[in-house]
């Protein structure tokens, strides 16, 4: 079962899952007996960024993963239409690895069109906030997290969800929630919820592989 993760930065989430695949998360019951069927077990693919250079590249090189990049094309001014471009190569790029499960670990573009329905139910992301609260568009990164803070409230964390049309709009898979502490920062708070979300994403995966993998 390849996975096909998509990222825009540091890659944290891809380090979590990179970590989770070496330690047989993927694997069909559990850890280590993945070996007896590895067409059953889920597996990174590749990695494909939409920016080039970012640290995530590199996580994905190290761990001997080939790592793309696809960056909006500039020349098309209609954010509506260079999403959709994006989208498309997004989707060759997914037909070409195979890729039975997309997954969107910190990226940060939005995908439109044909990819959300050919892979429906088939494409994850985490955000960090408890959605429908703090999501949307323009809501990503640190802004959700000064958000969180300017509006006193009292807690956060993340959530994993199926894409769907909308921008953090699909059906929710699991959420891990934290205290918001009166001393936190943006830069605090961040922290303690990228935990969270090396916890959730890793869980999520591996319960999409459970559920998407064909029967015996
Ligand atoms: C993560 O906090 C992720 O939830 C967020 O970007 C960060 C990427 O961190 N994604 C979004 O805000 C998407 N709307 P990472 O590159 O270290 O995994």
């Amino acid at each position: 079962m390849n996975f096909l993760v998509l990222v825009s930065g540091n890659g944290s989430n891809l380090q979590a899952l990179i970590d989770a695949e070496r330690a047989g998360r993927f694997a069909p019951l559990g850890a280590g007996n993945g070996a007896a069927s590895p067409e059953k077990e889920g597996r990174i693919a590749a990695v494909l960024s939409d920016r080039a250079g970012v640290f995530a590249l590199e996580r994905a090189k190290t761990a001997g993963i080939p790592a793309l990049t696809e960056e909006p094309d500039r020349r098309l001014v209609q954010p509506g239409e260079r999403q959709r471009d994006l989208s498309r190569r997004i989707l060759c790029a997914a037909r070409e690895w195979k890729a039975d499960l997309i997954i969107l670990a910190g990226f940060l573009s939005i995908l439109r069109g044909e990819i959300i329905r050919e892979y429906e139910g088939r494409i994850i992301n985490i955000h960090p906030s408890l959605l429908p609260k703090y999501g949307g568009p323009g809501m990503y990164g640190d802004r959700v997290h000064r958000a969180v803070l300017a509006a006193g409230e009292k807690e956060s964390g993340c959530t994993v969800h199926l894409v769907d049309e909308g921008t953090d709009t699909g059906s929710i898979l699991l959420q891990r929630t934290i205290p918001v502490l009166a001393e936190d920062t943006v830069e605090t708070l961040a922290e303690r919820i990228h935990q969270e979300e090396h916890v959730a994403i890793v869980e999520a995966a591996a319960a999409m592989v459970a559920k998407l993998r064909k029967p015996e």
